[in-house]
């Protein structure tokens, strides 16, 4: 259906989604791209596609989980995707501390900030309430972050946290 919406031109925004290795970054990049649920191995480098949600085309880059890279990619991100596999509660605090750490760069100040809380299909993963206190994001004031929990293999909750982050960029 032709939509006067189509003749403006789309707003460029770089988005960077960040993660422990096997939080499902890439499951959930190519299920947005594609629909499709893909068989991935661990992303060495990052994989990078471009999507367009309303009047956003994003560049989505997500960096393999080796957070040697993650530095790299900070200075030209207009939001940030933090994806956590929230049935992995060994790994919380690890996960924790990556996330303290690029709270703490200079370049990321400001910018929104979409927790993705993966895995929730999983019995015993974290609700959003234990998420919020585990990642103790009531104290995290300094930027608008938002929290969607997601099955990157079948693509629930995906639709509805890139929304939230088409409103506010
Ligand atoms: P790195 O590339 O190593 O940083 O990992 P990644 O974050 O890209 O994870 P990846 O997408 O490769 O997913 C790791 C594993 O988790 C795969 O076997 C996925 O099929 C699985 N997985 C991803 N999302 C979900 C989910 O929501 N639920 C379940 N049960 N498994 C998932
Ligand atoms: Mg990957």
């Amino acid at each position: 259906m032709f939509s006067w919406l189509g003749c403006f031109p789309k707003k460029n925004v770089h988005v960077i989604m960040l993660g422990l290795d096997g939080a499902g970054k890439t499951t959930m990049l190519y299920k947005l791209k594609t629909g499709e649920t893909v068989t991935t191995i661990p992303t060495i480098g990052f994989n990078v596609e471009e999507m367009v949600f309303g009047h956003l085309k994003m560049v989505i880059y997500d960096i393999g989980g080796s957070k040697l890279l993650w530095k790299h990619y900070y200075t030209f991100a207009n939001a940030l995707i933090f994806v956590v596999d929230v049935s992995s509660i060994s790994r919380l605090k690890e996960a924790r501390d990556a996330l303290q750490e690029f709270l703490d760069q200079e370049d990321l100040k400001g910018v929104k900030l979409l927790f993705v809380a993966n895995k929730r299909d999983v019995p015993g993963a974290l609700t959003n309430e234990e998420f919020i206190d585990a990642f103790n994001l009531k104290m995290l004031t300094d930027r608008e972050w938002y929290v969607q929990s997601t099955n990157a293999r079948t693509g629930e909750g995906l639709q509805e946290g890139m929304k939230w982050l088409q409103t506010v960029i």
